[in-house]
């Protein structure tokens, strides 16, 4: 667990269970600004299921195979980030982000991903950091460029969203590569 302050005006912690309606809140106004490419923008209508999406995480946390961080502007949650998996025992996790469209443009989540990939390979000793975006998402593949991320390959047609398939791009950072950086 970690909190980091991005700047003067935002944080990056822990997102919980005991947070779901303030999540709901924010899934409700960024969902126009998220839905092409996060899946969950679609299935998190109301408090129920923004707890029932952060149980899973919570879940995933205690088998720490998975966590969930929130960024907040001036308190108000904004985006944040997450391992969508971490199998500790292979060293290999996913790492992926989202931002309210009135945040981006700052850095914020190039800061917030360098956080959380310092915790990966410094503190929890793994090995590879993923990153996986919509080929036609190319606000996500420049983070990934940022972040000095290689981009190892395309799966084409591999990802099912919104009724349509997409073709997914698969970038990764090694634990060398990082340090080195
Ligand atoms: C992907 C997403 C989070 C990127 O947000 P973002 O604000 O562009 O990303 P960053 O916080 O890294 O900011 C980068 C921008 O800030 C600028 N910037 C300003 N100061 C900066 C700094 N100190 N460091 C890095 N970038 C900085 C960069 O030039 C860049 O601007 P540009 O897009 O005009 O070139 C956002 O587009 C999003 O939420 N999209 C929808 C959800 C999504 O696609 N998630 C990813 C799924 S794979």
């Amino acid at each position: 667990m970690f909190a980091h302050r991005l700047a003067d005006d935002a944080e990056l912690r822990p997102l919980e269970p005991w947070q779901s309606a303030e999540f709901a809140e924010h899934v409700a106004r960024v969902r126009d600004d998220i839905v092409e490419y996060i899946p969950w923008g679609h299935l998190i209508v109301d408090e129920a299921t923004a707890r029932a999406y952060l149980d899973s995480y919570a879940e995933k946390q205690a088998r720490d195979a998975g966590r969930i961080y929130g960024i907040w502007m001036d308190g108000v949650l904004q985006g944040g980030t997450l391992f969508r998996t971490f199998d500790a025992a292979m060293g290999v996790c996913e790492l992926g982000v989202w931002l309210a469209a009135e945040a981006r443009g700052r850095g914020l989540i190039t800061t917030a991903a360098r956080h959380m990939i310092d915790w990966t390979f410094g503190t929890r000793g793994m090995h590879r950091v993923e990153w996986h975006c919509d080929r036609r998402n190319t606000s996500s593949s420049a983070v990934a460029r940022r972040l000095g991320m290689t981009r190892e390959g395309v799966l084409r047609e591999s990802y099912l969203l919104g009724g349509t398939r997409r073709d997914v791009e698969i970038w990764a950072v090694l634990a060398d590569e990082w340090r080195s950086a």
